[in-house]
């Protein structure tokens, strides 16, 4: 394969070197383009920028492949958990024995809040949504572990063990206290016997009077969910939060701005988008049969949400795990006749035998089956959001981690080409008409 490519700029030859990764993928290194020609590039939304390399993990869009540090989504899926696994994407191997128990004492130990924290959400009204609290108390985390939030890289690398547990252990408590802020209930403190999924949902659903057990099928699935949220290589959240560490911010502040990123319809919010059109095809009484035929209109139509992947061109390998988990907890919670699975199913059978589908390579992803499993779960639209950010969390501190131990790191300052005014004088306040 050629190493090097070329670029003729006014009959002027420019040889740029070429990158290939572990896993083939190729690319032109423009690293020192513009001090060679003057030249920037332009490529608004990244769709074909790197913007680093990485070794955390490797996703195959044609192909319908997702691998973290290596291993298999489905191997990940089948014979892990969401706690080893957010280690494995964290420290880049999957813990021995013992550093899997340390990692979960280190967990538990961090997963109350200072109880001067639970004065923060005091002040917020009731109905706030529950990602601006999250962002916010995540960020302010560093106000109650200043050793872990010092904004010099090397010292936040220093206790950075410490660190990663913090987040990965109280984004699950601050969720919990977030949800049960926006209702008006009472908070529920962690326990220290409970596995991490079965506290999230202790601390979601028990009473004062009464705890709340879930059925392993159920703990099973939020473990699944998690877990295959766990990272996505370079999406809108991650890149947010590598370029927050770029200019030498703490883990914390740097999540915090993952979770505004994340927050947005097109990012994190495709499986709320589901519910609603799943909501909203059965409230006019379709069988999803009509909303086919709109969705064939392409442009002019509706969307199929939880359809389609900016880079899966096949089956997102997540969506299939997803959706057998999703039976097996049905069928835990007795739950046979739900009209919006009925439609959802109806949906998922009609356009993959359809042409408009196919051949536009448009198949299930993630979103699809996620929204389905939350609602099933009993957890409310307005925190699927926060789930997925609970998911996501090993992912942006493995970024955070990738940016701040490389010794090359600097900070991420794109250019731009200037559309506006040229040079124009001020004009006076007295004389502008
Ligand atoms: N339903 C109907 N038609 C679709 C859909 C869909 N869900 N998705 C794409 N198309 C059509 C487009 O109209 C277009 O048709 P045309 O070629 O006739 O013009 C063609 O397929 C290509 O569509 P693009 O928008 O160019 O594809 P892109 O890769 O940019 O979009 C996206 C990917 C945004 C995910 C899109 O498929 C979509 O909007 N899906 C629904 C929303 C969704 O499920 N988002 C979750 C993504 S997963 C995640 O973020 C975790």
């Amino acid at each position: 394969m050629a190493t090097t490519a070329a670029l003729k700029i006014d009959d002027k030859d420019y040889p740029l070197p070429v990158i290939v990764g572990t896993e083939n993928e190729k690319a032109i290194d423009v690293r020192n383009l513009r001090a060679q020609t003057g030249f920037i590039t332009l490529d608004d939304g990244y769709g074909n920028t790197g913007a680093c390399t990485s070794d955390i993990t490797f996703i195959d869009g044609d192909a319908g492949i997702l691998r973290y540090r290596g291993y298999p989504i489905e191997q990940l899926a089948e014979q892990s958990g969401f706690v080893e696994t957010a280690y494995l994407i964290i420290n880049g191997h999957l813990p021995t024995p013992t550093e899997r128990r340390k990692f979960g004492d280190l967990l538990r130990e961090h997963s109350p809040v200072h109880s001067a924290m639970g004065h923060l959400f005091e002040g917020f009204p009731i109905g706030s949504h529950p990602m601006a609290i999250l962002s916010a108390l995540l960020n302010s985390l560093g106000c109650y572990y200043p050793h872990l939030a010092t904004n010099k890289v090397q010292e936040d690398l220093a206790n950075f063990d410490e660190a990663a547990a913090v987040a990965i252990s109280k984004v699950r408590t601050i969720a919990a206290m977030s949800y049960r802020k926006s209702r008006g209930l009472p908070y529920i403190y962690p326990k220290r016997n409970l596995p991490y999924c079965e506290n999230f949902l202790h601390m979601m659903f028990s009473q004062p009077y009464e705890d709340y057990v879930p059925t392993p099928e159920v703990t099973q699935a939020l473990n699944l969910f998690l877990l295959l949220h766990a990272d996505h290589e370079q999406n809108c959240s991650t890149s947010t939060v590598r370029m927050v560490a770029s200019s030498g911010a703490n883990l914390f502040a740097s999540v915090a701005a993952g979770v505004c990123a994340l927050w947005g319809p097109l990012h994190g919010g495709a499986n709320q988008a589901v519910i609603e059109m799943l909501e909203s095809i059965h409230a006019e009484g379709d069988d999803g049969s009509k909303f086919i035929e709109s969705a064939r209109a392409g442009k002019n139509g509706h969307r199929l949400m939880g359809f389609g992947h900016r880079v899966y061109k096949n089956y997102d390998p997540r969506a299939k795990i997803i959706k057998a988990s999703f039976e097996k907890a049905l069928a835990s919670l007795h739950i046979k006749d739900d009209p919006l699975l009925a439609i959802a199913r109806r949906l998922e059978e009609v356009a993959l035998k359809d042409d408009y589908f196919l051949s536009r390579k448009l198949y299930p992803n993630v979103d699809f089956y996620s929204g389905l499993i939350m609602r099933a779960l009993g957890i409310p639209q307005n925190m699927f959001t926060v789930m997925f950010a609970i998911g996501r969390m090993p992912g942006w501190i493995a970024h955070w981690k990738e940016v701040a131990s490389n010794p090359k790191n600097k900070i991420n300052r794109p250019r731009q080409i200037y559309v506006g005014p040229t040079v124009r004088n001020y004009v006076p306040i007295a004389q502008r008409g």
